[in-house]
């Protein structure tokens, strides 16, 4: 006699099995996570929603897989209705101190430039939004802004009680100076309007919920740096280099920047990796190992290579990022990865407050 499925299955068993699955970023169990919600249970039917930390999770599929098996294994189930969902968690300092619904806010820097630090923030925002999470871009590049041609946009922001409401595209809500100066116009700022000019960016804004806002940063590791993280406190600092080592010398110091004004650093992404040749092998236009090099001596993830492909400089320049114009690409699948691996260490730092 099959006694043990006369068994009822009960809300606490199957709360018990999903608490032997971990997520695997942030070490702990589904249940004390609070990922579990809306547990039904329905004859033989068990349903609940899991929601995850970031809709760009890496791990989501893995995540509900040992979740189904968990619950599957127990006596008396019959099947297991699973929908995922995503809750971003708040980085607390930063709705603390401004008084606008941004949750996190993830700064892209090098040091040295031309390394790509543009091209990454635009295809990790639309990357993210993709996913499914509410993104704005704020390009912070006050002398050279690149954000608005590589979005395709060229409209400038609308007033709207005296606020600017952002342009949008693929999803991403954009602001730029590069909306605000006929182009060609060379913009020579003093110290105090170029805080003037960042602060007004986040707080004269109408970026309205925000999951992410990616921030692109100019080159070096001056006053705009300086003036953002006054601004607003940082959730994370993603450090993009080549491999060679006058970049790797200059990312360094990004990196030590970020270190000094206490923004936790995500990360290197090392971008122009390699090229793939016709015939499939990789020729190391600049060098090799630098990125993962430069974050094993800093102590700091490396977040991945992204090689180097003719079709980033031409999308880029129709305002179509990569990721999607191309998206099976090497180049966008690397991006896409960076993106999801970014969310992840977005997600496990919100945790760690
Ligand atoms: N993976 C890649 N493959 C090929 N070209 C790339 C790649 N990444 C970036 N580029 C190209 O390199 C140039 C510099 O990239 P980008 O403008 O993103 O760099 P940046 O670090 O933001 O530069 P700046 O310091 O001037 O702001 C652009 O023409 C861009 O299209
Ligand atoms: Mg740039």
């Amino acid at each position: 006699m099959a006694v043990k499925n006369t068994q009822p299955i009960s809300q606490e068993l199957v709360l018990a099995a999903l608490r032997t699955v971990q997520d695997p970023e942030l070490h702990k169990d589904l249940v004390s996570l609070n990922m579990i919600r809306d547990l039904k249970i329905d004859g033989d039917l068990v349903s609940f929603i899991i929601v995850l930390t970031t809709p760009a999770c890496p791990l989501r599929d893995t995540i509900e897989q040992e979740a189904r098996q968990a619950v599957t294994a127990l006596p008396g189930v019959g099947v297991v209705d699973i929908k995922v969902d995503a809750n971003v968690p708040t980085d607390g300092r930063l709705s603390a101190m401004l008084n606008i619904p941004v949750r996190n806010s993830i700064a892209i820097a090098s040091g040295k430039g031309g390394v790509g630090k543009s091209t990454v923030a635009v295809n990790l925002a639309v990357a993210l939004a993709q996913s499914g999470a509410r993104v704005g871009l704020l390009d912070a590049d006050i002398y050279g802004p690149n954000v608005p041609t590589m979005m395709g946009l060229s409209s400038p922001p609308t007033l709207h009680n005296k606020r600017m409401v952002p342009p949008e595209r693929y999803g991403v809500k954009v602001i730029s100076i590069g909306f605000l100066v006929p182009p060609g116009q060379p913009l020579i700022w003093r110290g105090p309007m170029l805080h003037s000019v960042i602060r007004q960016f986040i707080g004269d804004v109408e970026w309205g919920e925000l999951d992410y806002l990616v921030i692109d940063l100019p080159p070096g590791t001056g006053d705009a740096q300086l003036s953002l993280s006054q601004s607003l406190p940082l959730s994370g600092g993603v450090i993009v280099t080549l491999p060679q080592q006058v970049s790797i010398d200059d990312a360094r110091r990004g990196l030590e920047m970020f270190r000094s004004l206490d923004v936790p650093v995500l990360g290197v992404v090392e971008n122009m990796s390699y090229l793939e040749l016709p015939d499939g092998s990789r020729m190391d236009i600049f060098g090799t190992g630098g990125g993962k090099r430069l974050a094993e001596e800093s102590g700091v993830p490396f977040i991945g290579a992204i090689p180097m492909d003719p079709s980033v400089p031409e999308s880029g320049d129709k305002g179509n990022p990569i990721i999607i114009s191309h998206p099976d690409s090497v180049a966008a699948q690397a991006m896409l990865a960076m993106a999801k691996d970014i969310a992840a260490k977005v997600s496990v730092a919100a945790y760690k407050e």
